[in-house]
């Protein structure tokens, strides 16, 4: 089927864009078949794209020790109009190395209690905010979004967006998401003018450059460095050499990488948990009862109950696991190959695309009991994993995400208010499906409705 767009396709950027309206999910291309095999060659117009879910290859592409396999210049070309030339879309390389330095010792300068703390007290006041509705439809997906921008913001710059450019910023970084099909890029010609030309036409320039005015506006109004103490990626900027006169774009350019990537990923990850346990109240139920517990509590040991034995933080972890597990935001992890790659039956020559797909390797048939399943539970019964690259919604190795930490500790402590304080229920509407572009999120964006939770259960329910 792809082969057959090769003629027709050529250069023609308006083509690929009429193409990209059919083609948005690449998942959907590839028919479940990856789901059974460990490697799947596509022949696209242009070049080939082996898709990797075989332990050893997985893992060689992804730790790329010697920097053979690195970042699609595809995703460099989507991401361009709104982080520039910030390291996420940066292939590879010693820039990138320092770069991811100063991203993560700025992480790992946050205290947990501080992430802790402003993630309870922003969480409080989305659901304030949805409360307040009585009953009636809350955007929860979109809410989820503009609570993730300002939890990683105050954590990271200590000020946040308003709430209009807050609901601005989100608004349109969904439009732009829906926008950029890097299936339209991987079915084109890879040369500079098409590219551009395939950008252009869709409108990504004109979102990137009005999200970042927002973003220049908020968080670049003051010289870098001089906000307080909370500033601590603010003040690593300045540390790195990016205060200097000339360097605002730069530095523009890793703090719209820190907010989207930080944000965007456990928006997804929070807003897929919420709509399985709006569809599911029995499961809603015994997660809010073991997670109401005073810390290290187990629910107790009668086979009637769900999650029996298990703590309340072994449930929470449990519960994102499992939304990563299913909806991994970040769906597929796009390479290059500067070297030939010898695979089971043939060889990939060098400079094509080679992909490792978590949506493809956690849900492998040889890997996963019940694999299209929410089941938390296999995280509290099989901690033990079938293979490395079986479960990696963080990456790993070179690029590994640095806010996995971060991402743990906020995804935590949202889930337990949410579930402490509110019930979910479902809305008439389509069904969502991951959208398979930058990320999975949910499309259309996640409404539910929000009620007030009554008290706990008992403590005599609990040993
Ligand atoms: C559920 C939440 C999250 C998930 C699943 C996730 C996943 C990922 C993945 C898979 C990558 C690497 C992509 C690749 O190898 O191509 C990545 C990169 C990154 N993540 Fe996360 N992330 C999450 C949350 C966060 C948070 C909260 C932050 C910051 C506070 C963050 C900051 C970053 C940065 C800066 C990069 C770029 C690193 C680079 O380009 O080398 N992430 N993330």
């Amino acid at each position: 089927m792809i082969r057959a767009f090769a003629g027709t396709f050529g250069r023609l950027p308006f083509a690929a864009k009429i193409a990209g309206r059919f083609l948005g999910d690449p998942m959907l291309l590839l028919g479940g078949k990856p789901l059974v095999g460990w490697q799947t060659v596509f022949t696209l117009p242009f070049r080939r794209m082996a898709l990797v879910s075989d332990n050893a290859t997985a893992e060689a592409v992804m730790l790329d020790r010697a920097g053979k396999f690195p970042k699609s210049t595809v995703l460099h070309a989507l991401l361009k109009p709104l982080i520039g030339e910030g390291v996420f879309g940066q292939p590879g390389g010693d820039t990138v190395k320092e770069t991811r330095r100063v991203l993560a010792r700025a992480l790992a300068a946050i205290p947990p209690a501080h992430i802790a703390e402003v993630t309870r007290t922003l969480t409080q006041e989305y659901m304030d905010g949805w409360l307040a509705r009585k009953g009636a439809p809350a955007p929860v997906g979109v809410d989820l979004s503009r609570l993730t921008v300002d939890v990683v913001s105050v954590c990271t710059m200590g000020r946040r967006f308003t709430a209009e450019e807050s609901q601005r910023f989100t608004d349109l970084f969904s439009i732009y998401h829906q926008r950029a099909k890097a299936t339209l890029l991987l079915l084109a010609h890879a040369d500079e003018a098409t590219r551009a030309r395939i950008i252009h036409e869709l409108g990504l320039e004109e979102i990137g450059a009005e999200m970042r005015a927002l973003m220049r506006e908020r968080f670049l109004s003051a010289p870098l460095g001089r906000d307080g103490d909370e500033a601590i990626f603010s003040r690593a900027l300045a540390d790195a050499g990016y205060a200097a006169p000339g360097h605002d774009e730069r530095a523009l350019d890793e703090i719209a990488v820190m907010l989207l990537a930080g944000h965007e990923t456990t928006a997804s990850t929070l807003s897929w948990l919420c709509h399985v346990l709006a569809g599911d109240s029995a499961l809603q139920d015994a997660a809010a009862q073991a997670v109401a517990a005073a810390p290290g509590t187990q629910v107790a040991d009668d086979k009637s109950a769900r999650f029996a034995g298990a703590t309340g933080e072994d449930v929470l972890s449990a519960l994102t696991q499992e939304a990563l597990r299913l909806y991994p935001p970040i769906g597929f992890f796009l390479r290059e190959n500067k070297e030939e790659v010898a695979l089971e039956n043939r060889t990939l020559p060098k400079d094509n695309f080679i992909v490792v797909a978590p949506r493809v390797l956690h849900r492998h048939r040889a890997y996963w009991k019940k694999p299209d399943t929410f089941w938390p539970e296999r995280w509290l019964e099989t901690p033990e994993l079938p293979a490395r690259t079986a479960f990696i919604p963080f990456g790993m190795g070179a690029r590994v995400c640095p806010g996995a930490q971060f991402a743990n500790i906020e995804m935590a402590e949202i889930t337990r208010l949410l579930l402490t304080r509110l019930r979910f229920g479902l809305t008439a509407g389509a069904e969502p499906l991951p959208l398979g572009n930058l990320t999975s999120r949910p499309e259309p964006d996640i409404v539910l409705t929000v009620t007030p939770r009554a008290a706990p259960a008992s403590s005599a329910q609990r040993s």
